[in-house]
């Protein structure tokens, strides 16, 4: 009984997401009407651990060398065992020279969002002779808890090199065991400020699980210096393959529920340029920055052709 309305509860679940989420990211004008039935299959029948977890990696042997970040050794099959195994994987570093590229270019991005009514898009993008800290406090004038930005990865960029470095690519080719992937580039600017509990459900700053393709990871990169203060990304281990049965719906959980229910919880911090993977369709939240604002770069790599923005790039070596 109990698994027949937990699957009547997946499948209006699965209904209801489908045409929200096709509606807001105007998914058919992206990947024409063939993505109703596709996304359908994904947020019902890939919700599911038992259907997610055939899906196994593929160890390739490939240890690389990336000139992006400050380890001499990218260890794709380590990595992508470690996100296997916990959800998540180790922290990684990019080399400093790097950081301050990325963020400019990540500033030029016209093609944001912020979760406000009637705010006009013109008015809450980053001047060029304005100091990103004058950026924020001006963003937390204008009340402006999140913004998020898509990064076109259609041209070329040093970030974009990054994404496709042999490392990444073979790292993708392994844990989603594909030669064709998606990915989308976002970055979020997140302002520490009182919001309303409806805003913060939309920011994804309560406990929640991913579910936008067959597979896929997150890359996370902090384009600022991130501490307890500043809404550090909260993973609960393991959640990635199992999770109660209480939170098997791609809902939002409270953090006394999530906090009582998992024993342990792994919290990242680190300085700007600190990175890490993560499978994503584990629970995972981005906590309300308390004191300062935070800067992230959000990477994802989705198993197949499935463009969440004009700028996402698809990857094919078939
Ligand atoms: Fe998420």
């Amino acid at each position: 009984m109990k698994k027949f309305v937990f699957l009547i509860k997946l499948s209006l679940d699965s209904i209801r997401d489908t045409k929200r989420i096709i509606k807001y990211f105007n998914l058919i004008n992206l990947n024409g009407y063939g993505i109703i039935l596709k996304f359908f299959v994904i947020r019902f029948f890939y919700s599911i651990e038992s259907i997610r977890s055939k899906q196994k990696i593929l160890l390739t042997n490939k240890i690389e060398k990336n000139f992006f970040l400050t380890e001499e050794r990218f260890d794709v099959d380590k990595i992508s065992k470690e996100i296997d195994n916990r959800g998540y994987s180790e922290i990684l570093k990019i080399q400093d020279s790097f950081i301050e590229n990325f963020k400019n270019h990540i500033f030029q991005s016209k093609n944001i969002d912020v979760k406000i009514e009637g705010i006009e898009k013109s008015k809450i993008l980053k001047s060029e002779k304005e100091a990103i800290s004058d950026y924020f406090l001006r963003l937390k004038k204008l009340k402006v808890s999140r913004l998020t930005g898509t990064i076109n990865l259609n041209e070329n960029s040093l970030l974009k090199d990054f994404l496709l470095s042999d490392s990444l690519v073979n790292l993708a080719k392994s844990y989603l065991n594909t030669k064709d992937f998606s990915i989308n580039a976002s970055f979020f600017i997140s302002n520490p400020l009182q919001i309303p509990k409806k805003e913060k459900y939309k920011n994804a700053q309560y406990f929640h699980w991913d579910n936008d393709f067959k597979k896929f990871f997150k890359l996370y990169i902090y384009l600022n210096d991130v501490d307890e203060s500043n809404g550090p990304h909260i993973f609960i281990p393991r959640t990635h393959k199992k999770k109660l049965p209480d939170h098997k719906l791609c809902r939002l959980y409270s953090d006394s529920d999530i906090y009582s229910s998992y024993e342990e919880s792994k919290k990242f911090i680190g300085k700007a340029g600190t990175l890490f993977f993560a499978d994503s369709y584990g629970i995972h939240k981005g906590e309300a920055p308390q004191l300062n604002s935070r800067l992230l770069l959000n990477v994802h790599f989705g198993k197949g052709k499935i463009l969440y923005n004009k700028d996402d790039l698809y990857f094919n070596e078939e």
